[in-house]
């Protein structure tokens, strides 16, 4: 029997996330939190995971969760819709919204799981470059609102991976114009402290998303969607009705009474950044961009897979890119803790000095 004969060909187009899965001592690939969190917290989580009943389902719809989320953010309980990640909100999103005809949009680069996803459930993807300093290209993307009015637009900010905040005001425009949803993407905004929620009362196309992964509880897989109840009620449709398992719920509601340690870890993930930028600044052939999120893309003036498999081989794991055109000298590293930015920018230098990768012009 031949599978492939079954499968829709949007999928069989399509490569998977490609999620490293090469173990390495030090881990900055997927910008996770470098720190875990502390005993005592840790201690109350088992506590409640202790008198958790194990034959019964999750409570449908996290109810506590979105409580507590309602009182944080300030909005009401039906414009909150919490997911298994923020991937699957993506999904979710994607799988309500009509879309095929018009398409849907993103800037490029920008987080892969939006083309992944927006393709496996059958859309059609309109890509937008960014411009020549990683800023949206609004001209283009009006002219495209114009023509082909996109049910939905993604908008990273910060933008995965090249680090920066777009311009707000050309993402309001964006909004403003749009005849479709637009999303903005909030998975690195405690690293930036810009955020689009006070622009919600404003525009009842627009959606927020944020993620609890980046903060430090990827393990645990917590997104949040934020967005007008009419909607929330249609998502609720698709979403599955336990998406979030009950322990993740009780992280996620002692989430919500612990914010603000969580906020003095990213706190403390900024200061390592601007250490981090600093140090790759002073290695030859290596250029950071400046980002507002917890990792850095630099370009380099030399083989990028020779010297991801060299930091490999010093089981240092970062992030390499084969696509778009203009990451293609490009890598990621996450922001670790100050030990793990030392050796990685030491392992960086032995490997661009020491090894003798030669230096070709940009
Ligand atoms: C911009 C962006 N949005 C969403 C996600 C997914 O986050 P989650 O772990 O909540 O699924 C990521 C993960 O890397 C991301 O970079």
């Amino acid at each position: 029997m031949n599978i492939k004969t079954l499968v829709r060909e949007e999928i069989l187009n399509q490569e998977a996330y490609s999620a490293a899965e090469v173990s390495c001592r030090i881990k900055l690939d997927a910008n996770e939190n470098p720190y875990d969190i502390s005993d005592s917290l840790r201690s109350r989580i088992i506590e409640r995971i202790k008198k958790v009943p194990l034959n019964r389902y999750p409570e449908p719809g996290s109810p506590e969760f979105r409580a507590g989320l309602a009182r944080l953010y300030g909005v009401d309980n039906d414009m909150l819709l919490v997911g298994n990640g923020s991937d699957e909100l993506i999904q979710v999103l994607l799988m309500t919204i009509k879309g095929q005809a018009s398409g849907v949009m993103i800037p490029i680069p920008t987080f892969a799981m939006y083309k992944i996803s927006a393709l496996n459930a059958g859309h059609k993807v309109i890509e937008v470059p960014l411009d020549s300093q990683f800023d949206l290209d609004t001209t283009s993307m009006l002219e495209i609102i114009a023509d082909k009015s996109p049910e939905l637009i993604f908008i990273s900010y910060p933008n995965s991976p090249t680090g920066n905040c777009f311009d707000a005001g050309k993402i309001e425009v964006i909004i403003k114009e749009s005849n479709g949803i637009v999303v903005v993407d909030e998975a690195y905004a405690n690293f930036s402290g810009k955020k689009f929620l006070s622009y919600l009362e404003r525009h009842e196309n627009l959606v927020i998303l944020k993620s609890l992964s980046k903060v430090g509880l990827a393990a645990m897989r917590i997104g949040v969607l934020i967005g007008c109840p009419s909607l929330v009620h249609e998502l609720n449709k698709v979403r599955l009705p336990y998406n979030l398992n009950t322990f993740s719920q009780i992280v996620a509601s002692l989430y919500i009474e612990n914010e603000a340690e969580f906020q003095k870890q990213a706190d403390k993930v900024v200061s390592r950044r601007e250490e981090l930028f600093d140090g790759l600044k002073r290695i030859n052939g290596i250029h950071p961009y400046a980002s507002d999120a917890n990792f850095i893309l630099f370009s380099c003036s030399f083989d990028t897979n020779s010297v991801y498999v060299k930091l490999i081989e010093k089981e240092i794991l970062i992030k390499k890119f084969s696509t778009p055109e203009v990451l293609q000298n490009c890598m990621r590293v996450a922001v670790g803790s100050s030990e793990e930015n030392e050796e990685f920018l030491g392992a960086l230098k032995d490997i661009m000095v020491g090894e003798g990768l030669e230096s070709r012009s940009t």
